[in-house]
């Protein structure tokens, strides 16, 4: 690979942002509000890290990934959803997300909970079209579905927003934590990375993808519940203090910050060593690598 990591990672966010800003272009006249919404959490910046993935993996595994624009945009939504909702005021009550107030605090409270649902069903409309247009084969369409749903649900996404919320103000074990975090954060990871190689149709390539993923999720948000006590506005967009604010249950309230960020370390060379097994990795091995000492 010729090109620096940071400008193919410039030039991959700019087109998946061009993509993303498809979607939305069109208000309808009575309900337009609801796309407004999902626009202004959609563009409001963000690293674009869950498409990104997938359209690497679907390019180290020989497909031809750049077709599949629209469809990276799915997990990206999917992710956009997520935000919205994790920062109602029913959730983690955060007014600030991406640089910006937080969905619900530019909308009022009820349009930005639809602007997520529209978030969360816009992918199984652009899958299923990209089927029926023949942009994918109806096959791929319907494992695209498959994970994706899995990656959202009640043993995915979903499920760990349920435990993080049941853990507030408790003990729980090690376990339960890691738990809580594979479905809450890995999941998505997880989807992006599978459904990348599922593009690509080197479907032998998806366990080794799903446990490279499984280790980055992990290491992603244990830097995450770190950067909630180190870091700063400015850098991350979204309060900081929030986890103790909210008597959340994360690594660095299990483990302390030393401990935590070893973890994270042993995370990432795991997650590394996976990627030693595909060829031509070297951008997602520099990308995974510059995610341990993220700042924002
Ligand atoms: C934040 O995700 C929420 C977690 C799952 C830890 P990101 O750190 O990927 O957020 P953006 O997309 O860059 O805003
Ligand atoms: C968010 O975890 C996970 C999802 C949105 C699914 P956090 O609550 O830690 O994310 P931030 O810190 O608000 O971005
Ligand atoms: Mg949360
Ligand atoms: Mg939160
Ligand atoms: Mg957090």
């Amino acid at each position: 690979m010729d090109k620096d990591v940071k400008t193919i990672l410039d030039e991959r966010c700019a087109e998946i942002e061009k993509h993303l800003a498809a979607f939305t272009a069109d208000k309808p006249e009575l309900q337009g509000i609801v796309t407004e919404a999902m626009e202004y959490s959609l563009m409001a910046g963000g690293k674009r890290l869950r498409p990104i993935l997938m359209l690497e993996f679907c390019r180290m595994c020989g497909g031809d990934f750049e077709k599949y624009y629209d469809l990276a945009c799915t997990i990206e939504m999917i992710h956009t959803c997520s935000l919205i909702h994790d920062d109602l005021p029913c959730m983690d009550n955060d007014d600030f997300r991406r640089g910006k107030p937080s969905c619900h605090k530019a909308f009022p409270e009820n349009i930005a909970l639809l602007a997520g649902d529209a978030l969360e069903v816009l992918p199984f409309e652009v899958i299923s079209d990209a089927a029926l247009n023949g942009v994918i084969d109806a096959k791929t369409g319907m494992m695209l579905i498959s994970v994706l749903s899995k990656a959202i649900g009640v043993n995915g996404m979903i499920g760990g927003q349920v435990i993080d919320l049941q853990s507030e103000g408790k003990e729980i074990s090690l376990d339960v934590l890691n738990t809580l975090q594979a479905y809450k954060t890995g999941a998505l990871i997880e989807a992006a990375c599978v459904m990348g190689v599922i593009l690509s149709g080197k479907y032998e390539r998806i366990g080794e993808a799903a446990a490279y993923a499984s280790a980055l999720g992990r290491a992603f948000q244990i830097i995450d519940d770190i950067l909630d006590v180190t870091g700063s506005f400015e850098e991350l967009g979204k309060p900081i203090g929030s986890d103790e604010d909210q008597n959340k249950t994360t690594y660095v309230s299990v483990l302390g910050l030393d401990r935590s960020y070893a973890e994270a370390q042993l995370l990432t060379e795991q997650a590394l060593a996976i990627l030693d097994g595909f060829e031509d990795s070297e951008f997602l091995h520099t990308l995974t690598a510059m995610l341990l000492s993220r700042r924002s």
